[in-house]
């Protein structure tokens, strides 16, 4: 009968789990909330932007267009390139929630 290897004792490894801890802390600290979107400066953008062509009455068609909230988060965006006004994500999302919050009024 051979004894089995590596009589040793297990070496303990100290894991680098400290110092990924406080890494992954110093990342988080300057992560921004989710924030929320904002129909005010939606209001400003689109009052900017978007009634060059349109009164907000467009949006009172009847019957209404068969869309949802992301269809109309994707008009939104649509509109703003087409502009070629380089709206970010957050504006995009200010405009779709005050129009969302003045007109459509999707089920969230
Ligand atoms: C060049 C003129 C023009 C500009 C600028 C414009 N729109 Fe429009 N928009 C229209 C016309 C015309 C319609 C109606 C016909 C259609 O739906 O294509 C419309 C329709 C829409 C609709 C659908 C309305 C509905 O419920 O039927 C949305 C949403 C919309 N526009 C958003 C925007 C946003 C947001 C902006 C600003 C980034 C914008 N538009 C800028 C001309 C314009």
């Amino acid at each position: 009968m051979r004894s089995r290897g590596g009589g040793g004792r297990a070496r303990r490894r100290a894991l680098p789990v400290v110092a990924g801890v406080i890494a992954g802390a110093a990342l988080a600290a300057p992560a921004r909330g989710a924030e929320m979107p904002d129909p005010q400066r939606g209001r400003l953008l689109y009052e900017n932007h978007c009634v060059v062509c349109h009164t907000s009455k467009v949006h009172r068609r009847v019957p209404p267009l068969p869309i949802d909230l992301g269809e109309l988060r994707r008009i939104v965006a649509a509109w703003a390139q087409g502009q070629k006004l380089g709206w970010s994500e957050p504006e995009i999302a200010d405009v779709t929630e005050y129009l969302q919050s003045t007109h459509y009024r999707f089920p969230r």
